[in-house]
């Protein structure tokens, strides 16, 4: 959960590392430091807080003489978020960043007590250190002593060292927290950090280690070794497709708000990722067809996913079912790992991850390939640990999400699993050849792309829907909770717009499939409760308005999501959002990438109405790489 960077070569060091971390910062801002070879001393830095906090502590740091070093923003497992606790962590010479959970910390930590040591910090990353050291005092050569002491830990972790008798040289070991390095490309040197998006800056080509890999950078090049056995190893370099300048805000206030405008193209480019630039005609195969061909041998699939991709997988599950008629379940990974659930003879594990970091999703899909299942992966990230776990790794084309909450990987999530089911068209539910519905998200492919055209509508800031959601999101901001309610494909962006709103504005928010409401939570209803309804004109309409009534008798405060024209719809609520487009423009199961957006925007709106921290809110990490 923690972010990495480690750079040597004639760079200003103290530069590369501090952008280097702000390219990090999602993955965990409560706190960091750097620590930095200058002539002959190893000099650390670190604060609690944010970056910037940091930052000015460095501000003026004489860069005369420094040529390499290492940093770490945090997202705190062990001990609290304040500067003891903050990263780089010393041990006599020993100065280092971890990212990961050191297991068996205290056992390691009974020993530093045993032989009269006291650790400075709470944290179990201080451990490896100290493992560190003790070996050297056996007389070990450096590197080799990281590598013992690498042996000894347990647990996911990446952990870069540095040894102050040695500069100019950092050594990074890798066993489950992702670790990727490159050569700058334009001065030489070497970067080294716990996902691509800092080493774009320099080079376009990097090598991600592979778990028990040890990297020994200097400013002339990168040695791979194996951890267990001390050989030297080779690792090949791939070249990354995103550019820098998708790491800007590009004139948006916030990375989510522009992410969310994003969706058009994202969309666009997910849909010629998997279907090719061939592919305006129906029937469509995809690029990729082996793991289509998996999905069809299978007799059952299960999603597994945690939070806002869980939502995702719920929607993929409603259309592999309708469309490709097969048996899909949609699970949380924390529960699927401890469970023991019953797998068929041809059953087939998918997981849907955005960072494809998420440690209960990798879990599962480690588990299932040692129990032999096939298994599949949606995710954003190349190269990620999940997408190199699985047997068949599907990529939407989303480019670099850096809001923590997560926008337009959602919608690629969604696409991605859409197009799937509708390329595996089997199942007796086929009643509507899918060809229209492919037909309606791809037609005039190569010209306007239907779906993208109706997604900016709706994102028109003087459109219909944005001028009606402001006014809802002016009149309910305070309201003291939010019900999220809808069926069929709306329950799973039901909970995902409760989601999005509780951890961006801090508000109570609860999705619900609204048939749910009055076995329960309704008690809750009165007018303070503002209930988001969301009900397109599609086969659960009807339904819905009945739930809908229930909630209006109780006197909450209603804000109905539809379509435009909804005159029923637009009479039971208090502030009326249009789709802006008729019934028949769009089959109801594209819907939800439509509607999906408009949620995000609500949640949006409110939090920054709240002056919350929108792309980085409080206790939360992008990349969940703990369980
Ligand atoms: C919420 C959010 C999280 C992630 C979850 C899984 O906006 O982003 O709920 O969806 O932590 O992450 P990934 O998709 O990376 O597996």
């Amino acid at each position: 959960m923690c972010g990495i960077i480690g750079y040597v070569g004639d760079r200003k060091v103290t530069e590369v590392l501090i952008k280097g971390l702000k390219r990090l910062e999602y993955r965990g801002y409560d706190s960091s430091g750097i620590a930095v070879f200058t002539n002959d001393r190893i000099e650390v830095t670190k604060a609690a807080g944010k970056i910037a906090e940091m930052e000015t502590r460095v501000a003026g740091f004489d860069m005369a003489g420094t040529h390499g070093g290492i940093g770490h923003t945090r997202w705190a497992t062990h001990g609290a978020p304040n500067t003891t606790n903050a990263h780089p962590h010393r041990v006599g010479d020993i100065v280092l960043v971890h990212n990961g959970i050191i297991e068996n910390f205290r056992e390691i930590q009974e020993e530093v007590f045993r032989r009269g040591f006291k650790p400075q910090s709470e944290t179990d990353s201080e451990m490896f250190a100290f493992l560190v050291h003790f070996e050297m005092e056996r007389g070990t050569e450096f590197v080799e002593a990281v590598r013992k002491s690498f042996l000894k830990v347990q647990g996911a972790s990446s952990i870069v060292v540095m040894h102050e008798k040695f500069p100019g040289l950092i050594v990074g070991v890798r066993n489950g927290s992702p670790l990727v390095v490159g050569c700058d490309g334009e001065l030489g040197g070497v970067a080294m950090a716990s996902d691509v998006q800092p080493l774009l800056d320099y080079t376009d080509r990097v090598a991600f280690l592979e778990n028990g890999d040890m990297a020994i950078c200097t400013a002339k090049g990168i040695e791979f070794l194996d951890a267990a056995s001390g050989r030297r190893i080779e690792r090949p370099f791939a070249k990354i497709e995103w550019s820098a300048d998708r790491l800007d805000k590009n004139g948006y206030p916030h990375y989510m708000l522009k992410e969310i405008h994003e969706q058009s193209r994202t969309i666009i480019d997910t849909l010629a990722a998997a279907i090719g630039p061939s592919s305006g005609s129906l029937p469509f195969e995809m690029v990729n067809e082996d793991g289509i061909r998996a999905i069809i041998d299978a007799d059952r699939v299960s999603m597994v996913a945690c939070g806002t991709s869980w939502h995702a997988s719920l929607l993929g599950k409603y259309w592999f079912e309708r469309f490709a008629g097969i048996s899909t379940d949609s699970e949380l990974a924390s529960e699927f790992r401890y469970r023991s659930p019953v797998l068929s003879k041809r059953h087939l594990v998918m997981g849907v991850s955005q960072s494809g970091e998420t440690a209960d999703t990798l879990a599962v899909l480690q588990q299932m390939k040692e129990r032999g299942v096939e298994t599949m992966a949606v995710t954003n990230v190349k190269g990620s640990s999940i997408a190199r776990v699985v047997d068949y790794p599907y990529f939407m084309c989303c480019g670099p999400e850096i809001g923590v909450a997560s926008t337009k990987a959602f919608t690629g999530q969604m696409l991605m699993l859409y197009i799937m089911a509708n390329r595996l068209q089997r199942g007796a539910a086929m009643s509507d050849p899918t060809g229209a519905l492919m037909d309606a998200l791809v037609k005039r492919h190569r010209q306007t792309y239907e779906l993208p055209h109706h997604l900016s509508r709706v994102l028109d800031d003087g459109g219909a829907t944005m001028c009606a959601l402001e006014k809802a999101v002016q009149d309910v901001q305070h309201s003291k909770g939010f019900f999220f309610m809808g069926r069929g494909y709306s329950w799973p962006l039901a909970l995902e717009g409760a989601l999005k709103l509780k951890e961006i504005a801090y508000v109570h928010a609860e999705g619900y499939a609204a048939g749910e409401l009055k076995h329960g939570p309704i008690a809750m209803l009165e007018p303070a409760i503002t209930v988001v309804v969301v009900a397109p004109r599609d086969q659960w309409y009807e339904k819905t308005i009945s739930n809908l009534q229930e909630v209006k008798a109780r006197g909450a405060r209603i804000v109905a999501l539809g379509h435009a024209g909804d005159e029923k719809l637009a009479a039971m609520a208090d502030h009326f959002v249009p789709l802006p487009l008729a019934e028949e423009q769009l089959d109801e199961s594209l819907l939800p990438f439509l509607i999906a957006p408009v949620l995000q925007l609500f949640a949006y709106r409110i939090a920054v109405l709240k002056g919350t921290d929108v792309d980085q809110p409080r206790n939360l990490a992008k990349s969940v790489t703990v369980e």
